[in-house]
C-alpha cells in the first residue's frame, strides 16, 4: 500500500475510460460497500445512498443522459462515458435530513449542508479508492435535468436527491497537470 498522500496524489479526473478494469464487479461492490461503512457523517446520520450500474447498465444510463441533453454531450466526454466500466450514482436521502432537522432542531439550519458534505466525502473516498485500484473515474453532475427518469428507471423513491454521477473504468489516458493557485493564497501558518 502506498503512502496515503501517494495515493491522493493520484487521483484526477479522468475521461478517457474504458471496459477492462482488473476487479471484478463483486470487488467494485465491495469497495463502495466499504467507504459507504466507514466514511463518516454528520451525528453519524448516514444520509447518503449510492446506486451502482455495471456494464450495459452503465451504457444504458450514458445513453439516456446524452438524450436529455439532444445527444449534444461533448462526442469524446460522452465516448468515455460511454466505455466506462461502471457508473456511480450518488443521492441524498431527504427523509434522513428531514428526520434530522425534527430531532435536532437547534442545527436544523444546518442539516442539509453536512448531509452535502458527507455525500462529498464519500465520493472523495470512492474516487481515490477506486484510483488506488488502478480505475479511473470523474464527477459529473447531470442533475437535475435528469432526476425524474433516474428515479423512475431504479424503482428509487422521491426522496432519492441525486446528487452526483461517477463514471469510472479502465484509465486510457492520462489528464494534463492543472494550473494550481499559489500555496500562500491556499493556506496561511502562524506559529
Ligand atoms: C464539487 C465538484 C464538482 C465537480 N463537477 C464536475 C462536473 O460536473 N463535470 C466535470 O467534468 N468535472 C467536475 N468536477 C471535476 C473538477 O473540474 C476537477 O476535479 C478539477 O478541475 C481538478 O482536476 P483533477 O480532478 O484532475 O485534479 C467537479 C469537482 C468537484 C470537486
Amino acid at each position: 500500500m502506498q503512502n496515503y498522500f501517494e495515493m491522493i496524489k493520484n487521483r484526477r479526473s479522468y475521461y478517457n475510460l474504458s471496459e477492462g478494469i482488473d476487479l471484478s464487479n463483486e470487488e467494485v461492490k465491495y469497495i463502495f460497500e466499504d467507504i459507504l461503512n466507514t466514511t463518516p457523517s454528520a451525528m453519524n446520520s448516514q444520509p447518503v445512498r449510492v446506486v451502482l450500474l455495471f456494464d450495459d447498465k452503465s451504457k444504458e444510463f450514458w445513453t439516456k443522459v446524452n438524450e436529455t441533453y439532444d445527444n449534444k454531450i461533448d462526442k469524446d466526454k460522452f465516448h468515455g462515458f460511454f466505455h466506462a466500466k461502471g457508473t456511480a450514482l450518488y443521492f441524498i436521502d431527504d427523509d434522513v435530513v428531514r428526520k434530522m432537522e425534527k430531532d435536532i432542531p437547534s442545527y436544523a439550519d444546518r442539516m442539509e449542508q453536512w448531509a452535502e458534505h458527507g455525500c462529498a466525502m464519500i465520493q472523495l473516498n470512492a474516487w481515490q479508492g477506486l484510483r488506488e485500484e488502478n480505475i479511473g473515474a470523474s464527477l459529473q453532475h447531470y442533475n437535475p435535468h435528469i432526476d425524474k427518469w433516474v428515479r423512475d428507471l431504479y424503482d428509487l423513491p422521491e426522496n432519492y436527491r441525486l446528487v452526483a454521477q461517477m463514471p469510472f473504468g479502465k484509465i486510457e489516458e492520462e489528464p494534463e497537470e492543472k494550473d494550481k493557485a499559489p500555496m500562500d493564497k491556499l493556506l496561511k501558518v502562524f506559529e
